[in-house]
């Protein structure tokens, strides 16, 4: 069963084609990674999936409906959520809070459940902005996890996270594997390996490859491309 599908995503900037044609299949329950190096197209890959950036050409089907045309808040609400490259919590409002606004609920039971996930049920009342980086960015994690949704995007989520928290990071996604289905774009090779059933490589906004973790450590245009260099 597939759950999301794009036919020939492509997204163009004035001269720079930044997704061109991608044809992507993900099926329910699968951890999937997305990489590639820096430009190559991923967040606006996951943009257009989202509906935050309007594709040029090409569809998208998120089970088993076209949703090309519908808003992002409607792709939210068919179950979709994702969290952004850039940070996106309220900082001036405490975690419970930013939670009751993700799960459009204030049931504290349900908010601590979710930061439980992350191991920040204890902070549940402080100001957001007064956490780390690193915590804020688990915080986001969990305001996805609290829309129970279908699919989640994570748009490198280990970013600002210290080495000490990427072993825990790992844990949530896996723990989550049997919920929802995980798109993640990770620059951190450590995490992919640990964590992706299967690989896909964006290079200049075409897919590379795509296979098991195993076959893209092997392949020598993904050695070449991109993981020769990180
Ligand atoms: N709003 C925009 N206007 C013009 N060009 C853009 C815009 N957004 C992205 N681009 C360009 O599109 C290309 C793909 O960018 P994108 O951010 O999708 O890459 P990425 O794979 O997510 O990179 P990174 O790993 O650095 O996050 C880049 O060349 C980028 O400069
Ligand atoms: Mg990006």
């Amino acid at each position: 069963m597939i759950l999301l599908e794009t036919r020939d995503l492509t997204r163009i900037y004035g001269g720079l084609t930044a997704v061109n044609g991608v044809d992507f299949k993900l099926p329910r329950g699968q951890i999937h990674a997305l990489i590639g190096p820096n430009g190559a197209g991923k967040s606006t890959f996951v943009g257009m999936v989202s509906g935050r950036i309007p594709a040029s050409r090409g569809e998208v089907w998120f089970n088993g409906q076209n949703v090309t045309q519908l808003p992002a808040h409607k792709r939210i609400q068919a179950g979709m959520a994702y969290t952004f490259q850039i940070t996106a919590v309220y900082a001036n409002l405490s975690l419970a809070d930013n939670i009751a606004l993700a799960q459009r609920s204030r049931d504290r039971t349900r908010i601590l459940a979710a930061l439980d996930r992350v191991g920040l049920a204890d902070r549940a009342d402080q100001t957001t902005g007064d956490l780390s980086y690193g915590h804020q960015r688990l915080l986001e994690i969990a305001m996805g996890v609290a829309q129970a949704p279908r699919l989640l995007i994570l748009d490198e989520p280990t970013q600002g996270l210290a080495e000490s928290e990427i072993e825990g990071f790992n844990a949530l996604i896996r723990s989550l594997a049997g919920e929802t289905t995980i798109l993640l774009i990770e620059h951190n090779m450590n995490v992919v390996m640990a964590l992706a059933e299967r690989i896909t490589v964006l290079e200049t906004g075409e897919i590379l490859a795509t296979g098991t973790p195993e076959e893209i450590h092997a392949n020598a245009a993904v050695q070449e491309a991109y993981l020769g260099h990180v």
